[in-house]
């Protein structure tokens, strides 16, 4: 698909684009929110991430799977649907969809209530993060999103466990084809910027030669509005930067004709 960016307005969009992006680019920076179930919007273009076809709808199995670095642990995490099973025998995972279990003891530590989960963005990376309370301990995980648009089967990682009790932090990759911003059409900012531009350059130069031809009676090239102005400007811009590039030598230079006056 074409986008309207790619067509009429390469370039402003493009240089709006990026000072945007830039912008939300600070650790820390929401960069983005949640639009629904399991769906997450940038904030600076219209595209989405949606991790709906990741959920498992039965709502007794979990999705993923994985140990960490401490045998007796293991990691279960299912986006979207919290694991209902657990519900009934008073579990902490109940209304989790991350979860930490002792395995041995079949202990369950709670690592994320659905659906109050987060939408950041760390740097270029964007982490989604859920919080659970068990015990007394307010448990966080940090899923960071990594797009893979070849992988056929997504795989859950375990990175590292951060902090102490009543705050610990676990750390996690996702990667999937599903974490992938998708495009869901309509008009980024820059789009909207460039069109405003475009339709008040076209109200400018109908209205000009309009006025030009009936209020002033004007033919030929006479019609350009401001002609004059427009005929200078490729001087008047040339002198400016004849102008500061003087400015910028006189500071380096003590013979300047600056210091002489
Ligand atoms: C939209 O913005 C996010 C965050 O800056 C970025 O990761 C994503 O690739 C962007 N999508 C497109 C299509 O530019
Ligand atoms: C856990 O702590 C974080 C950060 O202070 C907070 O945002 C979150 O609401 C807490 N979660 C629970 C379940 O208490």
């Amino acid at each position: 698909m074409v986008s309207f960016d790619s067509v009429l307005c390469p370039l402003v969009g493009l240089i709006l684009g990026m000072s945007v992006s830039t912008s939300t680019m600070a650790v820390g920076d929401s960069g983005g929110s949640r639009i629904g179930k399991c769906k997450y919007q940038f904030n600076d273009n219209n595209t989405v991430i949606d991790l709906n076809p990741l959920a498992s709808h039965d709502g007794t199995n979990w999705k993923f799977n994985v140990s960490g670095p401490k045998g007796s642990f293991r990691y279960l995490y299912s986006p979207c649907w919290p694991m209902d099973h657990l519900k009934s025998e008073e579990n902490a995972c109940g209304d989790a969809v991350a979860c930490q279990e002792e395995i041995q003891a079949v202990l369950y530590y709670n690592l994320g209530d659905f659906p109050k989960e987060k939408f950041n963005m760390d740097g270029a990376s964007v982490v989604l993060s859920y919080s659970g309370e068990t015990g007394g301990t307010n448990r966080t995980s940090q899923i960071t999103l990594v797009c893979d648009k070849t992988s056929a089967e997504p795989t859950f990682t375990y990175v590292e466990e951060t902090g102490t009790t009543p705050y610990i932090t676990y750390k996690f990759t996702l990667r999937a084809k599903e974490c992938c911003p998708v495009s869901i059409g309509g008009l980024s900012f820059g789009s909207i910027l460039c069109i405003i531009f475009v339709v008040v350059l076209v109200v400018y130069l109908v209205a000009g030669v309009l006025i030009n031809k009936f209020a002033r009676g004007a033919t030929g090239a006479e019609l350009i509005p401001n002609r004059a102005f427009w005929a200078d400007l490729p001087s008047l811009i040339k002198e400016g930067f004849q102008f500061t590039g003087a400015k910028i030598s006189g500071c380096f230079s003590r013979d300047s004709q600056y210091d002489q006056i």
